[in-house]
């Protein structure tokens, strides 16, 4: 299958109006052409509102999970309906990992097309749709997880405990999604409980 193929797979179960304004989006940033290799794509049509990709090294975690963040950030996301404007958190381990790792990725696929602005102390993105991507890092304390409801909250690679108890109290009234994206280095821990 070549890459329009693809997309127009995902398409399904959208209406007219819909393909067209994605399909549209979609030349506008060749960012967004994206292709899935199957676990990714596994990941990515699930309809949990809590997933975890779990992964090796280099298998694509990261990538997978930056273009949940883009779907949402959009409001088209090829396997569900999400909500506009989408408020998201991307979460890092540390800060020059976010820095270093997740926020170029995101900001190149934004594009210029969306972005409105980006407040580099505060480490929000927003889109020109009214969506805001705020980054954090979980070294900073649960503390900074208190706040306001999301929508998403992404994780590259595993957070603590409390961090994660705090980002469901977050998604809860609102029904957001969890995305999880990690290599399994510290053996039996909650995750272990919480979520195999
Ligand atoms: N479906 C895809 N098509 C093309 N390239 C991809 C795809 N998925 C991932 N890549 C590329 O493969 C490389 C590794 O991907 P990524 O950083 O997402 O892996 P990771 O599992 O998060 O790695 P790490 O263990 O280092 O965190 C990146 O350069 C990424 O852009
Ligand atoms: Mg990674």
């Amino acid at each position: 299958m070549d890459n329009k193929e693809v997309i127009e797979s995902w398409l399904t179960g959208l209406t007219k109006e819909q393909k067209e304004q994605y399909l549209d989006r979609l030349n506008r940033n060749p960012w967004l052409v994206y292709r899935p290799h199957k676990i990714q794509r596994k990941f990515h049509e699930s309809q949990a509102r809590i997933r975890f990709f779990f992964g090796g090294n280099r298998a694509g975690k990261t990538r997978a999970l930056i273009q949940e963040v883009i779907w949402y950030a959009i409001g088209l996301h090829p396997f569900k309906k999400v909500p506009t404007p989408s408020h998201i958190w991307v979460v890092s381990l540390d800060f020059p990992s976010s820095r270093d790792v997740v926020q170029p990725m995101i900001k190149r696929l934004v594009g210029s097309a969306y972005l409105k602005s980006f407040h580099e102390t505060d480490k929000i993105i927003e889109l020109v749709n009214g969506s805001t991507i705020s980054f954090k890092s979980c070294d900073s304390g649960w503390e900074k997880f208190q706040g306001t409801e999301r929508h998403l909250i992404a994780f590259d690679e595993e957070p603590a405990w409390d961090i994660y108890q705090e980002c469901l109290m977050r998604t809860a009234s609102v029904k957001g999604d969890i995305i999880c994206a990690m290599t399994p280095l510290h053996g039996m821990s909650w995750v272990y409980d919480e979520i195999y």
